[in-house]
């Protein structure tokens, strides 16, 4: 063989080594255990990315990377890209960073090599001005590895508290969220959970049964309408999958991509000066009478339309985005039909959340108010509110 031969067959077993290991990563975890999520209703952490961006937008980092761990048999076991698909893309032509846990390898569990990968892309935001999206799915720290994944959680934790207020962060939980798993999405802007296939919880049942003799199902403790509605852990509830992905998309319509630019402006066909005869009676005469103030918010905002936040939790106060003239505005208003709109610990919090937020990211804020007071009772004054009533920010 010449020189050039040889280095023209040298290339060729590398092109060939770089597209075995290609089909590796795209593999994760094997068709058997796909089909198991496929079973449940659950996409696969390619499909999620998938159709999150926008169509042949993504660009995956460290695809080949694998783990380190030589314990127990992992030597053996070398997943190529170690359960994490990590990149970046485009939604609605705009710069996202994104990273998705694929439950199928290991259960989706962190290692130190891939909570590196999750660092890079949120390194990268940063830099470069952009939204980090997390779609978990996760069994937490990965078990053989002991304190080398409790420490990727600390790299990831501090990146966390560096981007708040800086990039939004939004956290999808899509399957198991267990252990370490739960507190990155818990200090990130926005946490969606799918309704049949998501759980959060610190610790599980079989714990807690041992522990303090409760008997409690997966889903009563930790699924999407206990932290919707009771914890107020999470944000949003979506029916699937690809509701979820969808509801993403659509709440960054809303953010501007960093806290140095404004929100995206849309264009409409609501005049700015239209007005609205039914502001005249919603709101009754006599005070005695509760009346719903998204009656309200829809007659005044831009197509009647309100995307909700936190909808089920707190419900005498009333959050979430809508538009005028076109413009993302934050909308904060006390709910009569509710409690009778009296403020509590849980509605004070809630909506000091979401003040922050749009204070961070430029986000003008619309106040609707018709509130008799803080609701009195031992109950309130026990559980603090005199700090969570007048949150510092
Ligand atoms: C390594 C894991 C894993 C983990 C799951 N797997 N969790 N591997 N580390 N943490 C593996 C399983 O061995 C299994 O491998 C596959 O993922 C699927 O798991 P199943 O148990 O079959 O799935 P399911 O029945 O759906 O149950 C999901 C689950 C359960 C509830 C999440 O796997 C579970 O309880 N996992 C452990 C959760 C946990 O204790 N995490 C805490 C870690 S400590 P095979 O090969 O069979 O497919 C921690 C502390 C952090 O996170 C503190 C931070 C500050």
């Amino acid at each position: 063989m010449s020189p050039e031969e040889k280095l023209k067959a040298k290339a060729h077993d590398q092109m060939e080594e770089l597209r075995k290991r290609d089909a590796q990563a795209e593999e994760g975890g094997g068709p058997e255990r796909r089909e198991r999520e496929h079973k449940q209703g659950k996409m696969t952490a390619r499909e999620r990315i998938e159709m999150l961006l926008d169509e042949g937008t993504f660009e995956e980092l460290d695809k080949f990377v694998t783990h380190h761990c030589t314990d127990f048999g992992m030597e053996e076991q070398k997943p190529v890209g170690d359960g994490f698909v990590t990149g970046y893309g485009r939604i609605d032509g705009r710069l996202v960073y994104v990273f998705a846990q694929d439950f199928t390898v290991f259960g989706g569990s962190l290692s130190e090599s891939n909570a590196l990968k999750i660092c890079k892309v949120m390194d990268l935001a940063m830099r470069n001005g952009a939204p980090v999206i997390g779609l978990n799915d996760s069994g937490g720290a990965r078990i053989q590895e002991g304190v080398m994944s409790l420490a990727g959680y600390a790299d990831i934790f501090l990146r966390n508290t560096l981007a708040s207020g800086v990039v939004p962060q939004i956290s999808a939980v899509m399957g198991p969220c267990a252990g370490g798993a739960v507190y990155s999405p818990a200090i990130t802007d926005f946490i969606l959970m799918t309704k049949e296939t998501a759980y959060m919880f610190v610790t599980g049942p079989d714990v807690i049964k041992t522990v303090t003799h409760e008997e409690v199902t997966k889903h009563e403790l930790g699924g999407a309408m206990t932290h919707n509605a009771t914890s107020g852990v999470a944000h949003f509830v979506a029916r699937d999958d690809a509701d979820c992905l969808g509801m993403i998309r659509e709440l960054l319509s809303f953010v501007p991509s960093n806290n140095m630019e404004d929100p995206p402006r849309r264009a409409t066909t609501d005049p700015a000066d239209r007005a609205d005869q039914s502001l005249n009676s919603i709101v009754p005469v006599d005070p005695m009478v509760p009346y719903d103030i998204k009656d309200v918010i829809h007659a005044v905002v831009d197509e009647h339309y309100f995307f909700e936040v936190h909808e089920h939790f707190a419900k005498n106060i009333v959050v979430g985005f809508a538009r005028l003239d076109g413009r993302p505005v934050g909308i904060v208003a006390n709910q009569p039909a509710m409690l009778a709109g009296c403020l509590d610990i849980n509605a004070s919090v809630k909506g000091a959340r979401f003040v922050r937020f749009c204070d961070a990211f430029n986000i003008p804020l619309i106040t609707f108010e018709d509130v008799p007071g803080f609701l009195p009772g031992t109950q309130q004054e026990f559980g603090g509110i005199i700090k969570h009533g007048f949150p510092v920010p």
